[in-house]
């Protein structure tokens, strides 16, 4: 297939904001639609009490996203990760995959999933060139699992968390986002397992994302403490930073364990002023700040006929527009912004 012409952004990364930071890394939502039910993802309409979804119109085509991110790649993206939703639970999602894994200039593809599919992708998704997967995991117990996620999955993730660890992906990573009352007890079993497997996990502090969020400021538990309840077990000894991940410190538990801590502490240290990333929608909004509801319209330029040039304009405009930073401390107010998380992808 021939490549078509670069839009003319190309040669450095142009995408600076106006803190000089550089964006190179688009969380890309393939689809607001998940086969679990988080209690502090998916929340229904205010109004309708109903889950409210995505028509099909609404989404972004795969050959509209690819030729989002193909114009975002010639800009200086260098990092994707695909979110939802859950990523996998799209209709043919590997032949967009693999025609994402095509693009010149790209060969960092990532993946966040709850892993309910891996046992169906695992092996193709390494085959495509991601070899670096998060799965967000919260709880160890069955029972629990059920009344978190809605779902009776967690024997069926677990496996697949297990066999994602024995395959090729170079980064295996598992999400525990905190929450107080709800499953703060087990933070000493998901650190126990970096004892015992060579996998990362991460502590993530609770954020109030969603205008019907579950988050509360007694269900919030700040890194801190999470990090002293840690320490009971082991010392923890920090590893160098590497500029390239995200906004996870990351750690070993006692001596020479096979995997290692990260904790992700969005309200009690924000990390706003390294943050290098933008958001995609999956129904095409560029979104450049997690928190904060301010977007752009990509999907709109596109489908009014825009070239690749405008479209790259309006990547650059949301790169400008990118706030300095949030002002949520762990003392939060409830929601931060309206957008769903399932819509956003984290
Ligand atoms: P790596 O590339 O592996 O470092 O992943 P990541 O941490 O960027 O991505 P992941 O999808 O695993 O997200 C982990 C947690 O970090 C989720 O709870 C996200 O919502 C949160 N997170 C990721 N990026 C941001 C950000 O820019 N701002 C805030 N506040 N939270 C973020
Ligand atoms: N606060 C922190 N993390 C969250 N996630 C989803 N909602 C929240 C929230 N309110 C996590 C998911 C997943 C990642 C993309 O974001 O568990 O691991
Ligand atoms: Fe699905 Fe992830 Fe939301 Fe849970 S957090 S409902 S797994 S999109």
């Amino acid at each position: 297939m021939k490549e078509k012409d670069s839009v003319s952004f190309s040669h450095e990364n142009s995408l600076v904001d106006l803190f000089s930071r550089t964006i190179s890394y688009l969380r890309l939502s393939l689809t607001d639609r998940c086969n679990l039910r988080c209690l502090y993802c998916i929340t229904e309409d205010e109004t309708t009490g109903k889950l409210s979804k995505l028509s099909h119109d609404d989404l972004l085509s795969y050959e509209e996203m690819l030729r989002i991110v193909r114009i975002a790649v010639d800009m200086g993206i260098s990092k994707l990760r695909l979110t939802g939703g859950e990523p996998l639970f799209r209709r043919n999602v590997m032949h967009f995959i693999k025609q994402l894994a095509a693009l010149d200039k790209l060969d960092d593809i990532r993946l966040t999933t709850n892993g309910v599919l891996l046992d169906k992708y695992g092996s193709q998704l390494i085959e495509a060139g991601v070899r670096k997967i998060n799965i967000s995991l919260d709880t160890l117990q069955r029972s629990r699992f059920k009344q978190i996620t809605g779902k009776d999955y967690f024997q069926r993730v677990w496996q697949n968390i297990e066999q994602a660890i024995e395959m090729d992906f170079s980064s295996v990573k598992v999400n525990m986002v905190v929450m107080r009352g709800i499953n703060d007890d087990e933070i000493l079993d998901f650190a126990r397992i970096s004892l015992e497997k060579d996998v990362q996990v991460r502590f993530i502090e609770f954020m109030p994302v969603g205008s019907s969020t579950s988050w509360r400021s007694d269900t919030y538990m700040s890194m801190a403490e999470i990090m002293k309840r840690i320490e009971t077990l082991a010392p923890l000894h920090a590893l160098a930073a590497n500029r390239l991940e995200g906004p996870a410190r990351t750690f070993r538990l006692g001596e020479n364990p096979p995997g290692t801590l990260g904790f992700i502490s969005p309200l009690s240290h924000n990390f706003c002023d390294r943050c290098n990333r933008l958001r995609l929608t999956s129904e095409g909004k560029l979104r450049s700040c997690l928190l904060s509801d301010a977007e752009l319209d990509v999907r709109e330029v596109l489908r009014q006929g825009g070239s690749d040039e405008l479209i790259g304009q309006t990547i650059l405009n949301a790169t400008r527009n990118k706030p300095k930073g949030h002002a949520l401390g762990g003392q939060a107010q409830g929601e931060s912004c309206y957008g769903r998380m399932s819509r956003i992808g984290g």
